[in-house]
């Protein structure tokens, strides 16, 4: 049986040395009000939110409705929810933090926070150092399973898409102090060995093979499928390779483990050009908990027969989630449950991540209701451990098909980073930049800059949309008029303090867009400061340095979050 584990206690746990984001400190004030306005409801939480209209103020607490509906008919002095919403105001606390505030509506009270306490707490970040802004998540260990290439196949966009975006959320749950284990689960396991196998021996009856020989994996696979779909009796040889191969037969062991070794030095080059890093747990990892885990699942009464194999029938669903084949064999679902009784009673993790394209959202749907039947997930959807699939729309072309080369092969993954590369390096040297720097300097910044775009063109789209690839589009740095607000300064600082509620709502969310956005109007409201306000030479120098650096830092978070590396001379 898992542990439950109550997202409350976690959070009291967790790391207690944060400040936490500005709209916990703001509810903090908040907190003490509300229990002297009405001292019946004491455990009320405190509802803040930012202004949906900037000239009411910068945060709002909207209790009073609901403190009111609380109340009313049981004997309270209070005419209705703005006469709550105004006592909420008058019993605030004293606090350095607010400069004013209004009452809006039916007892909205807006507040606006003070320009000293805004600059001191900048000032503050700055002697701390950005982690002290890292938000609470209610989890310590989280799992990310992520990118997950099937081994054989050569990685497309869907795959980077996957890497792309795991990587993000990674990084964010990282940075919020969550212990994360980072899982690529490869298709390391199943049927097609047994054809790739046997092709193996065929080709290389001496058993000498090495990287070379097999050559480009990919074209490998073709071929041997090929040779199984139009010979019966290399069919027949390849079916009874997979019982060798999973009966632990030496000799095909051994092949299976030189075919997996080359497809993993393939991914790794890519994962090394992206920064990304992943640990390898495959499907043949979790095999052999399957048995068990099937047990487990039986003993609860789930595992029925059905037309010869044995499956879990789901509310609601038309077909069955099949866990043994008619064959007697595992599948996809039978090794991703194992998988999860692994996760959640071996290795802890609260929190269960799963970044892969919307097409495969029933399969995540089937099993996580099969895990909530079996009682290893709490059937609340925000209880913790939880699970959460985390779907991306396809990757098109600007013909608004499925994204192609010219050959109608699925885009390869490297052939895109190159391509990005390439095209980066041929714009910095028709500005004249192969002259001012190193070659050295000109590669780095080709390839920070290339494959941050590509993280970027993907990351800031909300990820369940499909999205149009375009490199044009991707490495335009033209684009975009800024529009120059007044009290630039204030603005820029604020926004500033919102860093930490963003990344927990991207995290809370599992929505990397939500940064991206964030950044781009830091990038914003930073141009229109610095082009409304002279900072070397005037009067402010000293604080609207410290307003750069503090831009600075926290915009160097976002891109580290965000998995792009910057670079620092152009
Ligand atoms: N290998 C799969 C694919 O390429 C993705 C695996 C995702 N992870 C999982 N636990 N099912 O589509």
């Amino acid at each position: 049986p898992v542990k439950r584990v109550h997202s409350t206690s976690i959070m009291a746990a967790a790391n207690e040395d944060n400040i936490g984001s500005l709209k916990e400190q703001i509810a903090k004030v908040f907190e003490v009000s509300l229990r002297v306005t009405v001292p019946q409801e004491s455990d009320v939480a405190p509802l803040i939110a930012p202004c949906a209209k900037k000239e009411f103020g910068d945060y709002q607490c909207n209790n009073a409705m609901s403190l009111w509906a609380k109340i009313k008919g049981k004997g309270t002095d209070f005419k209705g929810p703005q006469p709550v919403g105004q006592a909420i105001m008058r019993n605030l606390p004293a606090s350095d933090m607010i400069e004013s505030c209004s009452i809006a509506g039916p007892g909205f009270v807006n507040v606006k926070l003070s320009r000293e306490w805004i600059a001191k707490t900048i000032q503050k970040m700055l002697t701390d150092g950005i982690d002290t802004w890292a938000p609470k998540l209610p989890v310590k260990r989280a799992i990310v399973d992520f990118s997950s290439p099937n081994i054989a196949k050569e990685m497309h966009v869907g795959h980077l898409r996957s890497t792309i975006i795991g990587d993000t959320l990674a990084r964010m749950l990282e940075y919020s102090k969550v212990d994360v284990l980072r899982r690529n689960h490869v298709g390391d396991w199943g049927t097609q060995f047994g054809m790739l196998i046997e092709f193996l021996f065929e080709k290389f009856p001496s058993g000498e093979v090495n990287d070379q020989a097999i050559g480009e994996l990919e074209l490998f696979y073709k071929a041997s499928k090929q040779r199984f779909d139009s010979d019966a009796e290399f069919k027949e040889r390849a079916q009874q390779a997979v019982v060798s191969l999973q009966g632990g037969d030496e000799k095909y062991r051994k092949a299976w483990a030189q075919i997996c070794e080359i497809s993993r030095k393939g991914y790794q080059k890519v994962y090394q050009r992206l920064g990304v890093h992943l640990e390898e747990k495959g499907e043949s990892f979790y095999n052999p908990y399957i048995p068990g885990t099937l047990d487990l699942l039986r003993e609860k009464g789930l595992i029925e027969e059905s037309e010869g194999a044995q499956v879990i029938n789901i509310q609601g669903k038309k077909i069955p989630l099949i866990v043994v084949k008619r064959d007697g064999g595992f599948n996809y679902a039978s090794t991703d449950l194992a998988a999860l009784w692994y996760r959640l009673n071996e290795e802890k993790a609260e929190w269960i991540i799963y970044v892969t394209d919307v097409g495969q959202r029933e399969h995540f749907e089937m099993f996580f209701t099969a895990a909530k039947r079996a009682g290893w997930l709490p059937s609340d959807e925000n209880a913790y451990p939880k699970t959460s699939h985390v779907g991306f729309g396809l990757v098109l072309g600007d013909d608004g098909k499925r994204f192609r080369t010219r050959s109608t092969e699925v885009v390869k993954l490297v052939d895109l980073l190159d391509e990005a590369k390439t095209r980066c390096k041929a714009a910095l040297v028709e500005r004249g930049k192969a002259a001012e720097w190193t070659p050295e300097e000109l590669e780095h910044t080709a390839e920070a800059v290339g494959y941050g775009a590509v993280k970027y063109a993907d990351l800031k789209n909300n990820r369940s949309t499909n999205y149009t690839f375009n490199f044009d589009q991707m490495l335009n740095d033209k684009e975009g008029k800024l529009i120059l607000e007044k009290d630039e300064e204030r603005k820029l600082g604020l926004h500033l303090l919102q860093f930490a509620e963003v990344v927990e709502d991207a995290c809370t969310n599992l929505l990397p867009n939500m940064l991206c956005e964030y950044l781009y109007d830091l990038s914003e409201k930073f141009t229109s400061f610095y082009s409304e306000c002279q900072v070397v030479g005037s009067a402010e120098e000293t604080s609207r340095l410290l307003l750069c650096e503090a831009t600075a830092v926290v915009m160097r978070k976002c891109f580290h979050l965000l998995g792009i590396t910057p670079v620092y001379k152009i």
